[in-house]
């Protein structure tokens, strides 16, 4: 369980995050809806240790992240995956260096696993080629392998479906989903575009000038039926603006 007393994170005049309450429980599917500088990306920033906030406190289960020791803190950042709106791959690796990254940091190899992911996400096949050779839809499974390689308890999500198409977008909800099926990861999915957040999220909290204002359940979409070709769901899509 995640938890956040009274979160402030304030840069010279601008107050990014403003007195944050919230919690999220372990293997929860929690969206953040908000408009650009509403401080999205602050926020996951400071859950994911890179940054600390100004005030108030972070509880990651019963410990509170200032009180934790250096060695504590690289522990628990290696318990979290994040995948980004532009995939952050690097383009001189191939796909499977990409995903084997994270292990390699750490000191370790397994390709089994990072075989296992790149099948998980329909990548396997082109594990030999580097990210300038995919679309972008594929680059977004990549990454997502690659934040799978540690097996998260909590993957952060920025705005991962923002510059893909429709079809890609609900591609990516999808996987995520069946991530969260497989692995049950607690997931904060964080976005501008309310169609993503509800299709994939239990929760939605409503982040305005750094503060949260709203906050609703929500029943996600399914998109596990079958996938309607590109023509069909152009036809589709017009029949309903017609009616
Ligand atoms: N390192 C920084 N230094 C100074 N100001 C910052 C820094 N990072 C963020 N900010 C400011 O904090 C506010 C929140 O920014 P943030 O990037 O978290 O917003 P966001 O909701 O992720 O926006 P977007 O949807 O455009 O990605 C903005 O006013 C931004 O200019
Ligand atoms: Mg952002």
């Amino acid at each position: 369980m995640i938890q956040l007393h009274h979160v402030s994170k304030d840069y010279q005049q601008i107050n990014a995050l403003d007195d944050l309450n919230f919690q999220i429980e372990q293997g929860e599917i929690v969206g953040i809806i908000g408009k650009s500088g509403s401080g999205k990306s602050t926020l996951l920033r400071i859950l994911n240790l890179i940054e600390t906030p100004t005030k108030g406190e972070i509880y990651f289960g019963e410990k509170e992240i200032q009180t934790l020791t250096k060695k504590q803190i690289q522990q628990t950042k290696q318990t979290i995956g994040m995948i980004f709106q532009h995939y952050n791959l690097l383009s001189n690796l191939t796909v499977h260096q990409n995903v084997a990254l994270p292990l390699k940091l750490l000191g370790k190899t397994n390709h089994e696993k990072v075989d296992e992911l790149l099948d998980f996400v329909g990548m396997r096949m082109k594990s030999q080629y580097y990210p300038a050779e995919l679309s972008g839809g594929e680059k977004q499974r990549v990454a997502i392998a690659r934040a799978l390689v540690r097996n998260p308890t909590l993957l952060l999500c920025d705005e991962p479906t923002s510059s893909l198409d429709e079809e890609n977008t609900e591609e990516i909800i999808r996987l995520l989903k069946r991530t969260h099926k497989e692995f049950s990861p607690t997931i904060l999915f964080v976005s501008h575009e309310l169609s993503s957040v509800k299709t994939l999220c239990e929760r939605v909290l409503v982040l305005e000038s750094g503060r949260i204002t709203d906050e609703f359940f929500n029943t996600p979409k399914d998109v596990s039926s079958p996938v309607l070709s590109y023509a069909e769901r152009i036809k589709r899509g017009v029949k309903d603006v017609r009616n």
